[in-house]
């Protein structure tokens, strides 16, 4: 089915269950700990050796020699995959480094070599018995040192310019021009990065912990050098990704290659510490921001500059894209630029670009607010526009913005912040409080489903789609059944699997909308093959109650697949709808926040998100994805920073103990209003992602607050105590 003309009318819009806030389908399997992740399929490879992986301990330069025959005769040990007995491997296009380093080492923590062993301690004890000799090289570790360096990346939209920047902010009465940093960050999600590997004679399955199936299909089959169609992924149940598995990594192809040499399954999963340098991370960035504005708040001028660092055939960290789009002004530049670093891989980490841009641009905003004299809310109001300012043509199919801030404004007591810095106190706490607005765009992607029904009327459903702890599941299940007419509970939905129809996988905020657009298409003919069969009319057949009604006809839907299951499958493809609208999600984050006056510690006490991002389609889900996203948020302002050794290259906290993420009592209560908004722009379901739009802003509007708090103005993340003293 392809999508082309705004969405009409559909069985979706029943809205019988979908939008409500329904349990999560695999909730029981979560909570009583039987849905099986990737380290767990122990039903599924019996027999598994454990592979233990080594980290390269320099950041750049090559392997002088590499002595493994003490940890072949250790006890236990199977076999020892290296660079130099792997044979020839290919790199993936999701790759930049390769996943197996040697001789050439690329960065700090690239795999050397994976130890097979009959027990995870043997393998791991063998590991230490490897000698290496490294010859370390010279690299750049230092974002602010390789600034000079960086370059103009090669994608087309790395820059862009609309009206005269430098004229109209040379121009305009009040101009900010300011500095600000993000450092770099690790997605750290609970579940580390795992896979089991098993071959029968040319065919590999590998049961893995990665949102993107068929990406991470396609490039292990390209790096090992083998046809796609003998690589199969299962990855039913993910313990969080937020970009760190959206691509092959290191643990997937090593089991694979270790499996082949064993003979036998072999699994690996990637201890902590091995996770922050062995993968990859949200790159830093350094931001310049320039705006320009007339004395009654109307932004003349809007500039914004980003540096980040990558490796040789890396990409940018695309923190300029949101002020392409955000708010109204004539004179606009943007530029990207990239530096060589030999840090780690810097890849997508949950809202790419705009979690970071949001974190600069955002305390901006503040920062003109009150060179204006106007409150942050109003002259966020003020700069509103209804079309991209580039490209004064294109509108954006919904933008409610306003409706966001007024109402979090409102919910949120907004009136009672004291405009003067520094003047609120209660007790030993100064109280401030800040907002910020929420951006990130919406993006559609190809999807396939097939739904299967049975002569009990059970709808099936199955697709590669991931659900990473966001609730695809669910989605999936209400989306089958408000399109079948049929209860929750008839429906059983099959995710993760690479033998099952192309999804869009979990990225980009994009695969709620998208994944169940692909099941609608599927049911769509289903539903016509189910009317076929029945000898009704599919254009007025309702499904209904577990019924099929046309024509003052009525059979139980499970009377179609009487002589023999009933098979549909179809594909959600796009036209260039989001070509001529431009489709964004928006919101408002209000923070209030409260800052010891004696050791600058940051409390949070409030926090509140008004989302506009398209039909919610399960307000459970998505309100569970936005707290999480905040609490992100919260952390990307407050604590989260991999702090670089400029010298070696490499990230020195690189486990939970010292690389800190909030904690229940770092968050407050939280609240999240969602609009009533429908988007017919963006496929048959009309709904959106929300799942980044949530931690977009977040990390300024705490900034604001702080500042609102103290008077102390920090431009450099995260806020650390020591920077408020
Ligand atoms: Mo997201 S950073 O595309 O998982």
């Amino acid at each position: 089915m392809k999508f082309t003309t705004p969405a009409t009318t559909n069985p979706i819009d029943q809205m019988k269950i979908i939008g409500r806030p329904v349990d999560r389908v695999d909730g029981p399997m979560k909570a009583s700990g039987s849905a099986p992740y990737a380290h767990e399929q122990h039903a599924a490879a019996p027999n598994a050796a454990y592979g233990y992986m080594l980290g390269a301990a320099i950041a750049k330069g090559r392997i002088g020699s590499m002595n493994i025959d003490e940890a072949q005769r250790a006890p236990g040990v199977i076999s020892i995959v290296t660079a130099a007995n792997a044979g020839k491997l290919g790199k993936g296009n999701f790759n930049t480094a390769k996943l197996l380093g040697g001789p050439a080492i690329q960065h700090y923590h690239q795999a050397v070599s994976l130890v097979v062993a009959e027990t995870f301690e043997q393998a791991r004890s063998a590991s230490q018995l490897i000698r290496v000799k490294y010859i370390k090289e010279k690299g750049a570790f230092d974002l602010a040192k390789a600034k000079p360096s960086a370059t103009k990346p090669k994608d087309k939209d790395a820059d862009t310019e609309a009206g005269d920047f430098a004229g109209a902010f040379a121009a305009s009465p009040v101009t900010l021009d300011a500095h600000y940093t993000t450092p770099d960050q690790s997605h750290a999600m609970m579940e580390p990065h795992a896979s089991i590997a098993s071959w029968e004679g040319d065919k590999l399955t590998v049961w893995t912990s990665n949102q993107m199936i068929d990406w991470s299909k396609g490039d292990l089959a390209k790096t090992l050098g083998i046809p796609k169609e003998n690589v199969r992924l299962v990855s039913p149940f993910i313990g969080g990704g937020f970009g760190g598995k959206l691509f092959l990594r290191s643990e997937a192809l090593l089991a694979s290659l270790g499996a082949r040499v064993a003979k036998r399954p072999v699994k690996v999963a990637l201890p902590r510490p091995l996770m922050f340098n062995n993968t990859t991370h949200r790159p830093a960035t350094i931001q310049r921001i320039r705006i320009g504005a007339t004395r009654d708040g109307k932004i003349t001028a809007m500039g914004h500059e980003s540096w980040s660092g990558d490796l040789p055939g890396g990409g940018p960290e695309n923190a300029v894209q949101q002020t392409r789009l955000l708010y109204a002004g004539a004179g606009r530049m943007t530029a990207t630029r990239l530096a060589v670093l030999d840090l780690p891989e810097g890849n997508a980490m949950r809202a790419p670009g705009e979690a970071p841009g949001l974190m600069a641009l955002e305390i901006a905003m503040d920062e003109m607010a009150e060179k204006l004299k106007i409150d942050p809310v109003t002259f966020r109001i003020l700069n509103d526009t209804k079309v991209d300012p580039e490209h004064p043509d294109r509108r954006f199919s919904q933008r409610r913005l306003i409706d966001c801030m007024r109402i979090g404004a409102e919910r949120f007591g907004w009136n009672t912040r004291k405009t003067e810095p520094g003047t609120n106190r209660d007790g030993q706490w100064l109280v401030g409080m800040g907002v910020a607005s929420a951006f990130r765009n919406n993006l559609v992607m190809t999807s396939a489903a097939r739904v299967r029904l049975d002569r009990n009327g059970v709808v099936t459903v199955e697709t590669d789609m991931t659900d990473i702890g966001t609730g695809s599941y669910t989605i999936i299940a209400q989306t089958a059944a408000e399109m079948m007419g049929v209860p929750l509970e008839k429906v059983v939905v099959r995710l993760g699997d690479s033998s099952f129809p192309v999804s869009a996988g979990s990225g980009g905020q994009w695969g709620a909308n998208s994944s169940t657009a692909g099941v609608y298409a599927a049911c769509i003919k289903l539903r016509e093959a189910v009317a076929q069969k029945l000898g009704f009319n599919a254009t007025d057949a309702e499904f209904v109650d577990g019924s099929v009604r046309s024509g003052g006809n009525s059979a139980p839907l499970g009377k179609a697949a009487e002589a023999g299951e009933l098979v549909a499958e179809d594909t959600m493809e796009y036209g260039d709808l989001d070509k001529k609208f431009q489709q964004s999600t928006f919101g408002a984050h209000f923070v209030e926040v409260g800052v010891d006056m004696a050791t600058g510690e940051t409390r949070i006490r409030r926090m509140l998100a008004v989302c506009a991002a398209g039909r919610i389609l399960n307000p459970k889900s998505a309100r569970s994805q936005v707290i999480g996203a905040m609490t992100m948020g919260a952390g990307a302002a407050l604590m989260e920073e991999l702090v670089v050794d400029k010298r070696s290259g490499f990230f020195v906290n690189h486990d939970l103990a010292s690389y800190e993420v909030p904690v229940h009592s770092d968050i407050p209560h939280q609240d999240v209003i969602f609009l009533d908004e429908t988007d017919p722009m963006s496929s048959p379901m009309k709904a959106k992602g929300v799942g980044e739009l949530g931690i977009c802003g977040v990390g300024a509007a705490i900034a604001n607050a702080i500042y609102n708090a103290t008077g102390v103005r920090v431009r450099e993340y995260p806020i650390t105590l020591d920077k408020l003293l």
